[in-house]
């Protein structure tokens, strides 16, 4: 089986005051039946993963570096995020890829050097609405896939989030039908590329314009085993009513 997991990304949102949200969410679920990860900024990760210990929610980063160490002004290692307390890091979200023109290989080795620090790596990928519109999406995935997840992954060390790039932060959400084509696509892959027992093991997140009224009913589709989370994760309350939906699935 599966377990469930609802990722919260804050992407560059949040400095010390956000901490009473991640407080909020540990009083909500001091032993959630579900895993609860918040990505908050760097200069917040290990303030959060100290305001989460003891309870049943972890800490993660939102990228990491390919290096173990070195001359990279502003960049943050993948030993550095687990020094910090994170267990999860999420890689290749469309932000980074846009933002800083990563390719699937740059994400690939940053992959490598999270799992080689212990980390588990969320590895993004999705497709633009020109894509969709020209009915590429899942030659897109699959191009994204075997470009960008290494080879050493594992259930344990591997999540795969399928995050269309035009629902992100648009309130704009696929229908579950175009969810479960592409969610099926992705583990079909994964199954003939790892074989089955990794491939069925493997946690499958959907991505974009998740709220709390709608989380109920993706994660009722097949081989939704969880969420990663942008704006609906920054105030407890809401995130909440999306790890609840994700108990009750
Ligand atoms: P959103 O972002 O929930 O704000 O759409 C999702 C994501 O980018 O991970």
């Amino acid at each position: 089986m599966r377990r469930k997991l609802a990722a919260g990304n804050w992407k560059m949102n949040g400095t010390t005051a956000a901490l009473s949200e991640l407080e909020a969410l540990t009083r909500a679920f001091p032993s959630p039946t579900v895993d609860v990860l918040i990505c908050p900024p760097a200069t917040l990760l290990h303030r959060a993963a100290e305001a989460v210990r003891g309870t049943g929610i972890t800490v993660g980063g939102q990228d990491c570096h390919a290096a173990t160490s070195g001359a990279h002004t502003g960049d943050i290692s993948a030993d550095m995020l687990v020094d910090a307390g994170a267990n999860t890091v999420i890689l290749g979200h469309s932000e980074r890829r846009e933002d800083h023109d990563e390719q699937n290989e740059d994400v690939r080795a940053k992959a490598r050097a999270a799992m080689d620090a212990g980390l588990k790596a969320i590895i993004c990928v999705g497709e633009s609405l020109e894509q969709r519109e020209a009915a590429n999406t899942l030659e897109i995935i699959g191009g994204q896939m075997s470009g960008s997840i290494p080879d050493q992954s594992t259930g344990e060390n591997l999540i795969v989030a399928y995050e269309p790039i035009w629902a992100i932060g648009t309130g704009k959400v696929p229908t579950l039908n175009e969810i479960g084509e592409v969610h099926d696509f992705i583990r079909a892959r994964l199954e003939r590329r790892f074989g089955e027992g990794v491939g069925r093991s493997v946690r499958l997140l959907y991505g974009g314009s998740v709220k709390p009224s709608n989380a109920a009913e993706i994660f009722g589709v097949s081989n939704v085993d969880g969420a990663l989370v942008g704006g609906a994760s920054l105030k407890a309350a809401d995130f909440s009513g999306i790890v609840e939906a994700l108990e009750k699935t």
